[in-house]
């Protein structure tokens, strides 16, 4: 079997940020010292993913490659993937059959932020499940924003709906999906919702039909932030800051994390720095190039 493959989903319209997305995808939107896509990225970088697939607009793929290439100068593979339509996330298998070529995947949303101790444990260990799917279950305010999930005590899902009216609890369905190599097959069954779109709760439900889906507690040491009004944007932004100006550590850094996973030396990090020796991004990368 081929080993696990990553999907970093940043298509979409980004309506909710207009005007700022109207020229603009979302995705690259900076959050604090850099895009916003790094920070999914450090995600699937931190649970051991090499070879990863970009899903963008047809628009702004051209974008996206000038910011992040081939993923080679991180020893990395990236494969761009179009989705013409912003229509479900579960299209996002569908478009990537050919690149896993039966290989299992994580699949995390290119807006959603993730910060907390132990998270690159937790996708291995889901991970690590032979078969079937794992979610994550993160307890928010405002449930009937997302996908929500009913489980219980031994985390088998009861329940999972997207966007319901009347939550059966308060956890969200966080935007990280790790998924055994059927999840293209099942992806191509699932039909269109009253709004068009081929809606993940319901690839979802296809492992849960089969008692194939495990729903793991994101505990409340994690920040999950949303970026997805202006005002979250910039919160989200402000957390950043907070936690990189305390630490004098940077979030979501796919320079330091290729090096910390030992796929490129001091050499070629201090290479990658070096146009970036005006910001103090760039300076941080020569300090962790030198072990400082
Ligand atoms: C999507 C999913 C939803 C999930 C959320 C996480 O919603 O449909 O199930 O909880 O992402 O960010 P969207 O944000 O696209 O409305």
């Amino acid at each position: 079997m081929s080993s696990r493959k990553g999907i970093v989903l940043a298509g979409g319209s980004g309506t909710r940020l207009y005007p700022i997305t109207h020229s603009l995808s979302k995705q690259l939107l900076p959050l604090y010292d850099k895009p916003m896509i790094y920070y999914p990225l450090s995600v699937l970088m931190l649970a051991g993913l090499r070879e990863i697939a970009i899903i963008t607009t047809p628009a702004d793929q051209d974008q996206f490659r000038r910011l992040l290439h081939d993923g080679s100068q991180w020893n990395m593979s990236f494969t761009y993937v179009t989705q013409p339509r912003p229509e479900g996330l579960a299209q996002a298998y569908v478009l990537t059959e050919e690149f896993l070529g039966g290989a299992a995947s994580t699949m995390v949303l290119g807006d959603n932020i993730f910060f907390g101790h132990g998270l690159p444990e937790l996708l291995r260990s889901a991970a690590g499940r032979a078969e079937g799917g794992t979610v994550f279950g993160y307890r928010v305010s405002d449930p009937e924003r997302y996908g929500v999930v009913d489980f219980d005590a031994e985390g088998r899902v009861l329940s999972i709906e997207e966007k319901p009216e009347k939550p059966r609890s308060n956890f969200a369905v966080t935007g990280i999906y790790v998924l055994d190599g059927s999840a293209p097959a099942r992806a191509a069954k699932v039909r269109p919702s009253p709004r068009g779109e081929l809606e993940i709760t319901e690839l979802l439900n296809s492992y849960r039909a089969e008692g194939l889906l495990n729903v793991e507690r994101m505990g409340r040491g994690y920040a999950w932030l949303d970026t997805g009004t202006h005002a979250s944007l910039l919160e989200a932004g402000n957390f950043v800051r907070t936690i990189e100006d305390r630490q004098n550590l940077k979030m979501g850094c796919p320079e330091e994390i290729a090096f910390a996973q030992g796929w490129i030396s001091a050499d070629e990090l201090r290479a990658l720095a070096a146009p970036y020796l005006k910001t103090e991004y760039g300076r941080y990368l020569v300090r962790v190039a030198d072990g400082a």
